[in-house]
């Protein structure tokens, strides 16, 4: 499976058991409950996972917030396609964020470096300080300055929500030193950017976005080394934040497909992106395929293409947006991002509602996700919005 290319990869990872199994579709187990053959040997099981760990042949998987096997097969994937030895999936997004930053605080290290821009939600998050970390938010040359000894993670995302700022992941895991870098790859995907290979320490996912890429299914994953996974899946499972099984089987289906989308949708954006720099009501277009906005090269080096979401600013300001998303037809108006049809939103009022005055998204921008529709159609339902 390892010398696979990325697309082969996307349709086969996570699959091996299948043929054993005798199955061709990826199996639902709904078990929230397992038979055990007796006291003891449950007991033994139990212990395994409350360490941290995967089932030993044999073992019985006790209860569903402990292991699933259709969430292990969605993990097995994901940790194949972002290169990383181990995955461990969770509810949400956010339950992903929440698990690392738990790990943080326990490891005697609540002290956050947080790279802006972040989603509103890993922001807030982070600003109340809810989960016991303290944060000291940081432009990337400042990251080497802004560690001390309490420093027990780096935060970051590239692209970043909802700007589309890129960040050099190799240039912030070095000046982080021995400190883990978490890299939120949302936007990217494992198919224009593998973070790990960058010396990323955990890579994280909004599954419930591309990965899944339908909009039916909410989920979280993260991919790291054996070591961190096992410190995490405890407190996934004392903490109750284990991905469901339904919408594991969904995330996984949408990965043989998700080179093939982000491919078309990229591409989609280029064209829209490029069209919207020249709309005399649109006062700027950020989106990396754009001239400037590849400043250090990281497309290239680090990823492999600009992606599919763009963001744009109305001459018009806040009024103008409002407008903007209230009049598309095609398009609709509504939070998230990654899915087969295209999503406009105001970031300011919206996603990023909750972040501080000082790190907000400016009020007239709107963020797009470019779907998989002829963009002339996408383009056509913008002219007639954008005012
Ligand atoms: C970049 C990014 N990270 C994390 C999240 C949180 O994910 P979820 O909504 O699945 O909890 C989001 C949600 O929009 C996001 O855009």
């Amino acid at each position: 499976m390892s010398d696979l290319h990325f697309a082969t990869a996307a349709v086969h990872a996570g699959r091996a058991d299948l043929g054993e199994l005798g199955v061709h579709a990826l199996p639902i187990d709904l078990s929230t409950t397992y038979p055990l053959s007796d006291v003891e040997a449950g007991g033994a099981a139990y212990d395994q996972f409350a360490g941290g760990g995967t089932p030993r042949t044999g073992d019985s998987f006790v209860y569903g917030r402990l292991w699933n096997p259709t969430v292990a097969r969605f993990e097995d994937a994901l940790a194949h396609l972002e290169g990383g030895s181990d995955a461990v999936a969770f509810a949400t997004g956010m339950a992903a964020v929440t698990a690392v930053l738990m790990a943080t605080v326990a490891s005697g290290k609540p002290h956050v470096v947080a790279v802006r821009p972040l989603y509103g939600g890993t922001d807030h998050l982070l600003a109340t300080g809810l989960l016991g970390t303290q944060v000291t938010y940081a432009r990337p040359q400042e990251v080497a300055a802004a560690i001390t000894d309490q420093t027990g993670l780096v935060i970051l995302e590239s692209p970043g929500n909802p700007t589309l700022d890129l960040i050099d992941i190799g240039a912030v895991v070095a000046a982080a030193g021995s400190v883990p870098v978490l890299v939120d790859n949302t936007f990217a995907t494992p198919v224009l950017q593998r973070p790990l290979e960058h010396g990323a320490s955990i890579v994280l996912h909004s599954a419930t976005k591309f990965l899944g890429g339908h909009g039916d299914a909410l989920g979280g994953v993260i991919v790291t080394d054996a070591e961190t996974a096992q410190r995490i899946r405890p407190i996934r499972a004392i903490t109750g934040s284990i991905l469901h099984p339904m919408a594991a089987y969904l995330l996984h289906r949408g990965l043989p497909t998700l080179p093939i989308r982000v491919e078309r949708q990229q591409r989609s954006a280029t064209t829209i992106a490029a069209a919207l720099a020249q709309h005399p009501a649109v006062r700027r277009v950020l989106h990396p395929s754009l001239p400037g906005a590849n400043a250090h090269g990281l497309i290239g080096r680090q990823m492999s293409g600009p992606g599919s979401v763009l963001a744009f600013e109305l001459a018009g300001g806040y009024e103008a947006a409002l407008t903007t998303a209230k009049r598309v037809q095609l398009i609709t108006h509504a939070v998230s991002l990654g899915g087969v049809d295209t999503l406009i939103q105001h970031p300011a009022g919206l996603t990023h509602r909750p972040v501080a005055a000082q790190a907000k998204p400016s009020e007239g921008i709107l963020r797009l996700s470019v779907g998989l529709e002829d963009p002339a159609d996408l383009l056509a339902d913008l002219e007639h919005a954008i005012c």
